[in-house]
């Protein structure tokens, strides 16, 4: 069970249009095995609808494992359907449920992602369903600190653990704050001494320096890293690519977008990832106007070839 493995765990955090297939797999081939993945959200509806599209996201080389997929949704009987048949279908090791997803589009009916924060008895009622189809695998939760107020999540996370949830991952924000200020460390200290399930610490977390930190002031069972790893998947395995090495992973990790999207959109779709590799690059300034308008692999080599 990875939410039983080697403390503290480490984690890679589920991230929209950026945790697939391609990404997770360098992540895993630059990073080593320490660490679990969890995949970007994929709605429970869409799966129980079956749509192709949303289970080709989650579908997976068994060398991303430990995996965990992520499911949206507001409805008890929906998730626990898309979670049976993502276990059944693809086997990963565990099913983490999102209510922490700031985005209207996400939580404009009320009921999914962040409004699950406002809406607890419905959150109650999607763990209790999961944990009554005996999946097999642990049922996470993934969170923040509150919708409005941060204190919240003192009262959410033991009805959480109460209704049966394995592990629960802290953003350590509101949904109200979205990405600004900082991500609120002590609160989620408070939320490890009142839980006995293990927690994952998660918000703001760069380098090997903000983990030890971060565990020393959290008490927390393990860390999560999301836009750290972004242009940067090494993080994973606690230390930073040097540009030759970045130069080789780009090429892998953009021939893997080509292998899964398919040629139809050439490389137009990998060009956010190209910018998170190459933030912050001496020179990288006036190579970003070609960055951001690679369509092959061939475009993209010869603006590579600059950089060396
Ligand atoms: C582009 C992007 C997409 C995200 N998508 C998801 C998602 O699908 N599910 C989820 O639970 N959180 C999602 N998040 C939130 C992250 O998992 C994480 O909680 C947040 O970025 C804070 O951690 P960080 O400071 O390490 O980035 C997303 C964040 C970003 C920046």
């Amino acid at each position: 069970m990875w939410t039983s493995s080697k403390k503290p765990i480490l984690a890679l955090a589920p991230m929209a249009d950026f945790t697939d297939a391609p990404f997770c797999r360098v992540c895993r081939e630059v990073s080593g095995k320490d660490f679990v993945i969890f995949r970007e959200m994929v709605s429970a509806e869409a799966i129980v609808r079956d749509s192709e599209k949303t289970l080709k996201m989650c579908g997976f080389d068994k060398i991303e494992r430990p995996i965990v997929i992520q499911l949206f949704g507001g409805d008890p009987e929906i998730i626990r359907e898309a979670a049976e048949i993502v276990v059944k279908k693809f086997k990963p090791d565990g099913i983490d449920i999102n209510m922490g997803c700031p985005v209207p589009k996400i939580t404009k009916k009320g009921q999914a992602g962040a409004s699950l924060l406002k809406d607890q008895d419905r959150a109650v009622e999607i763990v209790k369903a999961l944990k009554s189809a005996n999946l097999g695998v642990p049922v996470s939760v993934k969170t923040r600190l509150g919708w409005a107020n941060d204190d919240e999540i003192l009262e959410f996370a033991p009805k959480l653990e109460k209704a049966g949830a394995d592990l629960i991952t802290i953003h350590g924000r509101t949904k109200k704050q979205g990405y600004s200020g900082q991500a609120n460390w002590d609160r989620i200290a408070e939320v490890k001494k009142l839980v006995n399930i293990p927690v994952i610490a998660n918000g703001d977390i760069r380098s090997q320096e903000d983990i030890d930190k971060c565990i020393d002031i959290t008490g927390a069972d393990g860390v999560m890293i999301g836009r750290g790893a972004l242009g940067n998947p090494r993080i994973l395995g606690g230390s930073e690519l040097l540009l030759k090495e970045k130069v080789k992973v780009v090429l892998r990790h953009a021939n893997l977008h080509m292998e899964h999207y398919g040629d139809e959109h050439g490389l137009k779709t990998f060009r956010k990832h190209l910018l998170f590799y190459f933030k912050g690059f001496p020179g990288v300034k006036e190579l970003r106007q070609e960055l951001v308008k690679v369509e092959s692999i061939a475009d993209l080599e010869r603006v590579l070839t600059k950089l060396q």
